[in-house]
């Protein structure tokens, strides 16, 4: 059963997701080779240094963040193996995450949210294009369901049952917003 909390994040950040979800040059049934470099570049821009504050942040060990910090290591995998060398930009507007607190699991709810449909993505990119590096995409493996379960369990104990739920909504807006505006402007965004 989904938790209050997350219930809150999942409508509240609804519409933001289907932005992506609909819009990402990703997705679209013509992408080649270099959109998907292109979109990986992008979200590397946004994800590195956001990811580098977010899970160096004082967690307990139960959450698992050193497991759930190589994110952008997986995409400059992706990247070394395909040859793309190109220097990346940062994203200088993603969301300043200073505390474990709820506003930050609201950010990483939607870094972590964002590995939900990378194995259909890999799948998809895989029967289209076999030598697509998809590491990032794979993301979790066998270990999403538990990864994700964790997650919610942790986001739930705290943000949940200490009613800051309008603060991890805040950051999970936050996140989605910055990165929507910023992949558009990389051109990994059609809308
Ligand atoms: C960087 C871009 C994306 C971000 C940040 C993102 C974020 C999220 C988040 C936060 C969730 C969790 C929703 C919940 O609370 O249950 C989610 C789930 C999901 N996303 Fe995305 N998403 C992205 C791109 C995509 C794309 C392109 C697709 C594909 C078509 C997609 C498909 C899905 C699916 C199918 C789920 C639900 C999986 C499940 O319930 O097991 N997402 N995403």
């Amino acid at each position: 059963m989904i938790s209050p909390v997350h219930q809150v994040l999942r409508d509240g950040t609804r519409d933001r997701h289907e932005t992506l979800d609909e819009g990402l040059a990703l997705t679209s049934g013509d992408l080649d080779r270099d959109g998907y470099l292109n979109y990986l570049r992008a979200l590397l821009g946004w994800l590195e240094p956001l990811e580098r504050r977010l899970w160096q942040l004082d967690w307990p060990d139960s959450l698992q963040a050193h497991a759930r910090a190589g994110k952008s290591d997986w995409i400059r995998a992706d990247l070394a193996a395909a040859g793309d060398a190109a220097p990346v930009a940062h994203c200088p507007d993603a969301p300043r995450v200073n505390a474990a607190d709820a506003y930050a699991l609201g950010v990483a709810y939607v870094v972590e949210g964002s590995q939900l449909g990378g194995r259909f993505l890999a799948k998809q990119l895989a029967d289209i294009s076999p030598a697509l590096p998809l590491r990032y995409l794979r993301g979790y493996g066998e270990n999403l369901g538990p990864m994700w379960k964790n997650f919610l369990h942790y986001l739930d104990s705290e943000a949940g049952a200490q009613g800051h739920e309008a603060r991890a909504l805040q950051g999970a807006r936050d996140a989605f917003d910055s990165l929507t505006v910023w992949l558009h402007s990389r051109q990994a965004l059609r809308t």
